[in-house]
This record gives C-alpha cells, structure tokens and sequence, in this order.
C-alpha cells in the first residue's frame, strides 16, 4: 500500500521517479507527490493519479535526486495537504511513507509544545518533524538523528528521505513496509516494489525490518537502529519489462485472466511427473515429514487469498485426511492463540507483504509452529520469513484484482495437497496419477474456457446493472463462490454475496425475486444432485439463475437462464476451472459500468497496513 520510489543518480530524476510511480500506482492512487532537489528544495504534489503530478512537473528540471510516493490514504482525506511528501520546519527536508505511525497524537502534542507547526492530517508529517527536531537539537549526524527518531516511533513504516543539507544522499529506512534498493552503475534507486526499479538495474538489495539505508549514486551502507553497519545480500531480479507491461490488453487484470494458461504451466513446471505419478516440491522437501505428523493445519491469509485457503482446506482434508482450520489473518493476530509446536501453518499472500498475514506468520512462529508460505512475489517478507514455502511463479500481478494469483494458489495447494497425501498414504496410486494427469491438462481447459470467453457477453450486457448478485456454491465450488462475489463487488461496485448454495435457505433467499441473477456454481459432480434441487428452490421464487456448469451438464443448463460450461476435471481440480468464467464475467460487468478495471476506488494492492 503506497507506492515510494526514489533515485540518485545522473539522470533527470523526475523521470525515473513518475516513471516509477506509474508501475507502482496499483499500491495506491488517492494522491501523488514529488520531491526534488537541485540547488532548492521543490515539491509537487496533490490528489489525483500520477498523471496528473507528472502534468504539474517541469520537464527541463534537471535534478538529479528526488524521491516520489503514490498514496492509500490512512490517516486524513485524500486532499492535496495530505499528500506526500511532508517537509520538516524548516522545510530542508522532504520525506515519503507507507504505513502507520500509532503513537502520532502524542509525538505531534510534544512537537506542538516545541514550536512546530502541523498543516496535514497525516501521521508522516509528525516524522519529518520529529526527524528536524532530533537532528537540530541531539546531534549534527543527520542519519543518527533519523535512527533516533524512528527508535520513538511505535507502528510500521517505509520511509524515504531527503535533505538539502545532504543533496548528494538519500535515506530510506523500513520497519513492517517493504523497501528495497536497486543497485545501478552510477546510481541508485530505491522503491517500494521492485517493478519501480526493473527498468533500470536486476540487482536489488531487500531491506529488513529495523534497517536503514544511506544510499549515494555510487555507494550504499545498511545500518540498524543501533548503527551496526550490516552487509546485505544482493539478490538478482527476475523480472522482464514485459511481465509489468499491458502488452496490449486495455487494463493488467484482462491481461492476468489471459495468461493463465502460461501462469499455470509456470507453476506446474518442474513439479509434475505424469509418467512416475509423482510431485517434486523443492521448497518442502524438508518438512514434508514435518507436515505429515502435523496435529492439524492451519491456513491463513486475507481476501482473495482466503478463498483459495478453503479450497486448501477442502483439498487437504478429503485428499490428506488432516484437519484444517482457514483463518482470517487479521482474526488470527487478535485471538487467544492455540497455534503452537506440532502445528503447521500454511501462509497464502501473493504480493507477500500483506501486514495481518504477516503478523500471523510471526505469531505463530514465536509460538513454535511450522510456517509454510504460498507466496507468488519473489524476495518478499512472508516469502523470507516463513520456514519454508512453495512459490506460485504466476509473475507479477498488477490488476488490483487478483485473477492469476488465485489459479496459481489454487495450483500450489493442489499439488502440496497430493504430495502429502502420498507422503501419508492417503491416497490411492490411481487417484494420485489421475490427479496428476488431470492436473497437467488444466491449462490445456483454462484455454479452452478463454478461448469462448466472448460467450458470456450477452449475460454480462444484460445484468450490468443489477444492484445485487447472489453466488452459490457446494463443495468445491463454495470458495469459488465467494472468490466470483468479490471479483464482482470489488470492480463493479455491485454488491454481491457469494454463499454455500444450502445456507441460502437460512436467510439468503428472502432476497430473491425476478431481479436478482443468481449465479450457480455446478462444476463439482459428486454435488450435482443437491444442487440442481437448490436451483430449483430459487427458480420458484423468480430468481433468474446464471449457471456455470461441466460440458454436458443439460439438467443444470436446461434449468438455467444462462449457462456457461467449462471442460470435465475431477471435482477437486474444478475451482481452477469455474473461477476462470466468473473472473471474465466481473471484468465485462465493471467495463460495462465504465469502472477503472484496474484502479478500483478505495482499494490498492498488496495491503500492508492493519
Ligand atoms: C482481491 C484481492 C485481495 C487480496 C488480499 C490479500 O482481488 O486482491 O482481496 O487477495 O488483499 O493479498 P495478498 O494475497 O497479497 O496477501
């Protein structure tokens, strides 16, 4: 959440710096804000997207250094005060952040007394001026006086700093936001996502929590709080310009449900035997053992990520035989924890970063649990925190939707769910060579479904404007109701539920008459039965039933107004099926509407805030 880049170097400085802000606007796009140095101090800033910053910005500026954010407001309304970056007093210096400083009330009063005057509602302005305050008063080492000021600080944050006293340094220091530097020949970038940085340099250092960083255009120190001087890994970044391009498409999330295919057989390559019947899961292999005594599973995650942990728990369960509880991180964190030694949890996060799923992760592991990770952005904090973890290589996911990640979660899953169920001897030879056979053919039939995605322009033409969506699910298909719900509300604005399709008879179905579409979700046969006689329920109260069924399906067609079929799989491979028309579905209606597909108001990706 919020995007912060930043660059010295010898280029324009404002270039690299919207250049940046542009990749990284899916973090954030309530305001935008610049702040460059060349002889002066200069900001720009306001609310709107980086677009419109880049329109108030001086082309001929030559300023060499400058740091830029793109924000998700926290603390005060959107407005061009509240933009970053905040200035000091004195206003000589200029800092961005992402996160939230709790104690600010009481840092800002103890500022107030001092003198200083606050403009902004925001937490971050309170850091700028504490960090003045510390260096104008305790001591004339501008980088002590940043550690001295953040070791008061009680909260997260990414921050990056300039100061004209020190026109050739930039500062950036991290605690619970992620950040990062890009390590490039004769200069340097910083940011908090690495596609900010990808154009320009593959090398990237990774900051730690309680580390901060004095960065010149040809040298770099990482320090912690204690100015300890540290050496950091450089990692090589693996991404190409064209994974963080549209390539075409008119917004990434259409571009997302596209690759699929691709994104799946990334995740599956390396990993499926179909001939032997087996799954090679480098990342556990040393906990396999580990996870096949667990006393029980525990998954956690947010959002759509959650969706695809019910599936886990589905597929663990009935392939593994293991008891497993999904968790809301956010729930987790503040519940009395039972999580402790002999259990296993399971993170699922694509961007990696998400704050709640983070601090489950470290609870559980402070308890003494096992910490998996199903982690799809490479170098990122669950991805280094957890014990051990199994990528989803679906690459990078800019969409605020998530579509690809949730395919390849689902994937992920699926073959840890097999691999342990063979581990444990749960399942039979049969089953586990029908499953991995099938498996390798799902991107075979996720094409297919893309291949006919234009089937469901007449349905979504016709329910653009529909107030309410129901989804209903059984089995397999549930969590893919509730993942086609919030697809569907979070870039429509259509509020939508999605339920298991027997719940609706405890309440859901006071909402039905001859407005409201009901999507059905009838692509798990061993359910099918059941199904059929809860759209029947709806049907005798008008409600206008939009089916999603397996090729051959003619008594839930036959039942529907609109239906939909996705190729024959096993039961517990179809969510990585039925989720594919629901995703275009979604994307057609919010088109229709003329929402911003990939900017939807109020959200960003990757939350990493509480
Ligand atoms: C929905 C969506 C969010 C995320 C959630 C968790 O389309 O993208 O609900 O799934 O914020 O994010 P990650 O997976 O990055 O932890």
């Amino acid at each position: 959440m919020c995007g912060i880049v930043g660059y010295i170097g010898d280029r324009k400085a404002h270039e690299v710096i919207i250049n940046g802000l542009k990749r990284l606007e899916y973090r954030g796009y309530d305001s935008a804000g610049i702040a460059l140095y060349n002889g002066s101090l200069e900001i720009k800033k306001g609310k709107g997207k980086v677009a419109k910053l880049q329109s108030l910005i001086d082309s001929s500026d030559e300023a060499k250094i400058g740091i830029g954010h793109t924000r998700w407001a926290t603390h005060g309304e959107p407005n061009d005060i509240n933009s970053h970056p905040h200035t000091s007093s004195s206003e000589k210096l200029a800092l961005v952040h992402n996160g939230i400083i709790e104690n600010y009330n009481s840092l800002k009063k103890v500022l107030e007394s001092k003198g200083h005057v606050f403009y902004s509602q925001t937490d971050t302005e309170v850091l700028a001026k504490l960090i003045e305050d510390v260096y104008s008063k305790n001591t004339d080492d501008f980088k002590r006086a940043v550690q001295i000021a953040l070791a008061q600080v009680e909260g997260t944050y990414g921050v990056a700093i300039i100061h004209a006293d020190y026109p050739d340094q930039l500062i950036v220091a991290r605690k619970g936001s992620p950040l990062l530097l890009g390590i490039g020949k004769g200069e340097m970038l910083i940011a908090s996502d690495a596609s900010a940085v990808a154009e320009y340099t593959d090398q990237v250092v990774y900051l730690d929590d309680g580390e901060i960083a004095v960065i010149k255009k040809d040298e770099y120190q990482v320090h912690n709080l204690n100015d300890d001087s540290l050496t950091k890994e450089v990692h090589e970044l693996a991404l190409s310009l064209e994974e963080i391009e549209k390539g075409g498409y008119e917004f990434f999330m259409h571009k997302e449900i596209f690759e699929q295919p691709k994104a799946i057989s990334d995740c599956l390559r390396g990993r499926l035997d179909v001939e032997s019947g087996t799954i090679t899961l480098g990342g556990i292999k040393d906990v396999l053992g580990k996870i096949a005594d667990a006393k029980r599973l525990v998954i956690a995650a947010c959002g759509t990520s959650w969706h695809s942990g019910i599936v886990g728990e589905y597929l663990f369960e009935s392939l593994a035989k293991v008891s497993v509880e999904v968790e809301y991180a956010s729930e987790l964190r503040y519940k009395e924890s039972l999580i402790g030694e002999g259990d296993v949890m399971i993170v699922i996060s694509q961007s990696g970063e998400t704050a709640d799923t983070l601090a489950a992760l470290r609870q559980a592991k402070e308890n003494g649990a096992l910490v998996i990770g199903v982690v799809n952005v490479v170098g990122s904090s669950i991805a280094r925190e957890t014990d051990a973890g199994v990528y989803i290589h679906a690459g990078p996911e800019i969409g605020v939707a998530s579509t690809k990640a949730f395919t390849g979660q689902v994937t992920v899953l699926t073959l840890m769910a097999i691999k342990l169920a063979q581990e444990k001897g749960t399942i039979s030879k049969e089953k586990a060579s029908k499953l991995i056979k099938e498996l390798s053919e799902i991107p075979g039939k996720v094409q297919k479904i893309l291949d006919k995605s234009s089937d469901l322009d007449e349905v979504s033409n016709l329910f653009s404007y529909a107030p309410n969506f129901l989804y209903l699910g059984r089995s397999f298909g549930f969590p893919v109701a509730l993942e086609g719900a919030l697809k569907l509300k979070e870039i429509s604005y259509i509020h939508a539920e999605g339920y298991p399709a027997a719940e609706m008879k405890h309440g859901p179905i006071a909402l039905i008459d001859e407005m409201m579409p009901v999507v059905v979700i009838a692509g798990t046969n061993h359910t099918n039965d059941k199904m059929v006689s809860n759209i029947e329920e709806v049907k005798a109260r008008k409600g206008r039933i939009i089916s999603i069924v397996t090729e051959g399906n003619e008594e839930v067609e036959n039942l529907s107004e609109f239906s939909f079929s996705v190729p024959e799989t096993e039961d517990e491979l179809s969510p990585l099926l039925t989720v594919i028309p629901l995703q275009i579905l979604s994307y057609n209606i919010a088109v229709n509407r003329g929402c911003d597909v990939d900017q939807p108001r109020n959200l960003a990706k990757s939350v990493t805030v509480e």
